[in-house]
């Protein structure tokens, strides 16, 4: 453990430290061990909760090489279980969404048949025999939790953590966003040729920026530098007390939010002036999501691993119902920003990926201002149960981003 690669009084990493073992990025074993280790134990995030709406309202969630059947029982409640029948293994719910209008699940197989809490009802055709006991075939649980209005699942079910403890201060920064009101306005959907690891470690750093984000660098000053935030630069406290935004950070004069023309349509309720000055804050729910919050939208962007060099990423843009209704709301002006961006980010990772397998490449090496992929690396060795290089800062990622 060396907790002097960060302790300096700014935020940037004090020396060299080694990237992840470029095998990591297209070893299939490895990416197993990924999946089973940090996919398989995490809450990922599946979808609004508002996607399933009504008794017996069902979608299919794959993630893991685990398909996951979430539904709304009878009684509103969310119910989750791994689709798959436990007669003999046949995927049960073969559409991706949809509703289970007779308040029942049938498997389309041999018509075995569950009821929305998961307990078996019937067995088809097949009649009884000695040594079965129908409520010994009930459905395979999987834990969900609900947070604001954003649904997870986690597949260690019983010994998964308790949701809180696992986001640990990583969503404190947009507690003020309201978050459960909001409706999605408009979607996103890409697969990229790049292991899922390469997205966060882009999205924690701004070196690449100013060459591959000149609108967003417009818009935030701050990132014309190559750096997130003012504690980024090893000589900021000579300027501690400028609220210039090239060295502060935040938006540009006249810049309201993310958008083409810097102008916010209106503002969300309940938001604080810092809040509504920050430009953007972010939440994030390792490994699988970050919200962006804005003045007036937020932007869920969700990621899921595809196999060991492909991955899925969507976004959705979450607004106010009644801004949305607005007729004279302009949504385009907002989403074609942040899906500029996305497409930015999304060949950076894929450039990134094409060029990880080249011979005695073993690994790369993480400069000062990569701190926070530094800090992303580690909890990925964490999670694997590799030495960590400075495991007591790992949870200081959400205030770091703040500063
Ligand atoms: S596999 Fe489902 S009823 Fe046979
Ligand atoms: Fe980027």
């Amino acid at each position: 453990m060396n907790d002097e690669v960060l302790e300096s009084g700014f935020n940037g990493l004090t020396s060299a430290q080694p990237s992840l073992p470029a095998a990591w990025y297209y070893d299939p074993d490895h990416h197993t061990r990924e999946m089973r280790e940090i996919w398989g134990k995490a809450w990922v995030y599946l979808a609004r909760a508002a996607s399933m709406d009504g008794p017996g309202a069902f979608r299919v969630f794959q993630f893991a090489g685990q398909e996951i059947l979430v539904l709304r029982d009878r009684e509103g409640a969310l119910k989750g279980f791994f689709n798959t029948c436990r007669h003999r293994g046949s995927a049960l719910c073969v559409d991706a969404e949809g509703r289970l209008d007779k308040g029942r699940i049938t498997c389309p197989y041999h018509q075995w048949t569950y009821g929305l809490d998961g307990r078996l009802l019937a067995t088809g055709a097949m009649r009884p025999v000695a040594g079965f006991e129908r409520t010994e075939h009930g459905l395979l649980p999987v834990a969900l939790a609900e947070w604001r209005g954003f649904l997870f699942a986690n597949l260690a079910g019983p010994q998964a953590p308790a949701f809180d403890q696992a986001a640990a201060g990583e969503l404190d920064g947009i507690a003020n966003w309201p978050l459960e009101r909001l409706v999605a306005g408009h979607t996103y959907r890409r697969e990229l040729a790049c292991n899922w690891k390469i997205f966060w470690e882009n999205f924690n750093e701004c070196l690449h920026c100013p060459n591959l984000h000149p609108e967003l660098c417009e818009l935030v000053p701050i990132f014309t530098r190559a750096i997130m935030a003012r504690r980024d630069d090893p000589g900021w406290a000579a300027e501690a007390g400028n609220p210039d935004p090239m060295l502060a950070g935040g938006l540009r004069d006249g810049g309201e939010t993310w958008s083409m023309d810097g102008r916010a349509q209106g503002a969300l309720p309940g938001l604080s002036e810092p809040d509504q000055a920050a430009g953007h804050r972010y939440g994030v729910v390792m490994p699988s999501l970050f919200i962006a919050c804005h003045r007036d939208y937020v932007r869920a962007v969700r990621l899921v691993p595809l196999g060991p060099e492909r991955m899925e990423l969507s976004a959705e843009w979450l607004f106010d119902p009644e801004m949305l209704a607005r007729p004279d709301f302009d949504k385009a002006k907002i989403t074609d920003f942040a899906t500029l961006v996305m497409e930015q980010d999304g060949a950076a990772c894929e450039m990134n990926q094409r060029g990880l397998k080249a011979q005695g490449y073993e690994h790369g090496v993480l400069m000062q201002e990569e701190y926070e992929v530094f800090l992303f690396q580690d909890w990925v060795r964490g999670a694997l149960g590799e030495t960590m290089i400075a495991h007591s800062k790992a949870a200081s990622r959400a205030s770091r981003r703040a500063e």
